[in-house]
């Protein structure tokens, strides 16, 4: 086992290499491109050594932003082989060209944070000052065209835009949806990098792929497609980051003096309500829900514990969650596994499906501390250290055993490393 120091070595020597001049890239060969909640992960563990170069991690982000303000999950700066779907299959006609989906909206959270910690002030202000009005138009974005009914729920078009691809919360929603005939052929890459056991299945990826037909079709038109996609969900990863994120937007907006406070509200409201109506009284949890049927869906994931880190619980709420997770932690050696390890779904090494992931374990750890459960809030802190001192900067860990798995050299488990890494005490 390394020492922290040389660890911590280890995470900042990991961000540069795999930095491409001004974006990051979560690790060579598997994921060459830059991703967007990847990005804002990175961002903080540049922010420990790097101040400039943590804010060039937005720019560069937002170099992929829509006019209609949509924030794609991938911005494919430049052409890289090794990875599928590339922007070929993509099709969109942009400059950089992009995916044309999003993934859960950590960036005016995170531009938060950054602005609270800098050393550099001024030049914060700057970047968040710049940053503001494209966060706007991205948060804008979502509720016009993904909540346009005002529910207080997004809705999701494809698994991939959750960030947690291959969860079982998404089985049934995703089994419904048929895979198209004529799928143009294609070779996955992803199984040439990692092994098989520990992605997901090619029925899945048929699947992902027929969606992306569907879009193409669409024109990639989202008011047609919350009609007619195959695939509606309503993601508590996404809509618990968005609604953090929304209470961030309005604090910058105070604090810079912008003025959009109402309209920033008015989103709050909705979907505070949105969010506790996902509660399940019976499980101790948070459900997802599929939008298709307006069922539940009743599986324990990790992201049932996301309402803690929205802050949109009642502390009776926090206390039954602390006590399902207590329960968790009596079958494995280490939180937070990705799936409920009660259930039949649960797959300890199969990427969403199990496996840990020290980014979700961040988030889900600030909900505990601020709610009051410090010790919580500091087990899932030090489980999340010790699998990278044991197991290196990997891209996910086995929630059993602390094997490393997946992608190695993980920019996004480097970056929370050098974040959370520092001491004990406040988790930012
Ligand atoms: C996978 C993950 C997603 C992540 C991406 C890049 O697709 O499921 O959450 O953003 O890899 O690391």
């Amino acid at each position: 086992m390394q020492t922290k120091e040389s660890l911590k070595q280890e995470a900042q020597r990991i961000l540069r290499a795999n930095d491409r001049g001004g974006f990051t890239i979560p690790t060579a060969g598997l994921y060459p491109f830059q991703w967007l909640w990847d990005a804002g992960f990175t961002a903080l563990g540049w922010m420990q050594f790097d101040e400039r170069r943590a804010w060039e991690e937005f720019d560069r982000l937002f170099l992929g932003q829509w006019e209609n303000g949509m924030l794609p999950h991938i911005v494919f700066h430049r052409p890289e082989p090794t990875y599928f779907p590339g922007p070929e299959r993509w099709g969109v006609a942009r400059t950089p060209p992009t995916s044309a989906i999003t993934q859960p909206p950590v960036v005016a959270t995170f531009v938060r944070w950054m602005l609270e910690q800098a050393q550099d002030q001024a030049l914060a202000e700057a970047k968040a000052r710049s940053l503001y009005p494209k966060i706007l138009a991205y948060h804008r974005w979502f509720k016009r065209e993904r909540d346009p009914a005002n529910t207080g729920l997004i809705t999701v078009l494809h698994p991939w835009e959750t960030g947690a691809d291959n969860s079982p919360a998404w089985d049934e929603a995703l089994a419904r949806v048929e895979v198209d005939p004529a799928l143009p052929p294609y070779t996955r890459r992803d199984t040439a990098h990692v092994d098989p056991s520990q992605r997901p299945h090619q029925t899945e990826y048929d699947r992902f792929l027929t969606l992306l037909e569907v879009y193409k079709r669409a024109g990639f038109d989202q008011l047609g497609l919350l009609r007619e996609c195959p695939f509606r969900v309503a993601s508590l990863l996404i809509d618990c980051v968005l609604h953090r994120a929304n209470r961030d937007l309005l604090w910058l907006s105070r604090r810079l003096g912008l003025g959009n406070e109402a309209e920033i509200e008015g989103w709050l409201k909705a979907s505070q309500q949105g969010i506790e109506s996902l509660w399940d009284e019976e499980a101790g949890l948070y459900f997802n829900r599929d939008l298709r049927t307006g069922e539940a869906i009743r599986v324990g994931v990790s992201a049932s514990f996301l309402p803690l880190y929205a802050g949109t619980a009642s502390p009776a709420r926090a206390e039954r969650l602390l006590r399902t997770l207590q329960d968790w932690a009596q079958q494995v050696r280490y939180l937070i596994p990705s799936t409920d390890p009660y259930s039949p779904r649960f797959e300890p090494q199969r990427y969403w499906r199990g496996p840990v992931w020290a980014v979700v374990n961040y988030l889900i750890a600030l909900g505990f501390a601020e709610y009051g459960y410090p010790e919580m809030a500091e087990r899932i802190r030090q489980d999340t250290l010790k699998l990278c001192e044991v197991t290196g900067f990997s891209e996910y860990f086995h929630p059993l055993t602390g094997q490393g798995l997946g992608g190695g050299a993980f920019s996004w488990t480097a970056a929370i490393y050098l974040a959370w890494g520092q001491a004990a005490g406040p988790v930012r």
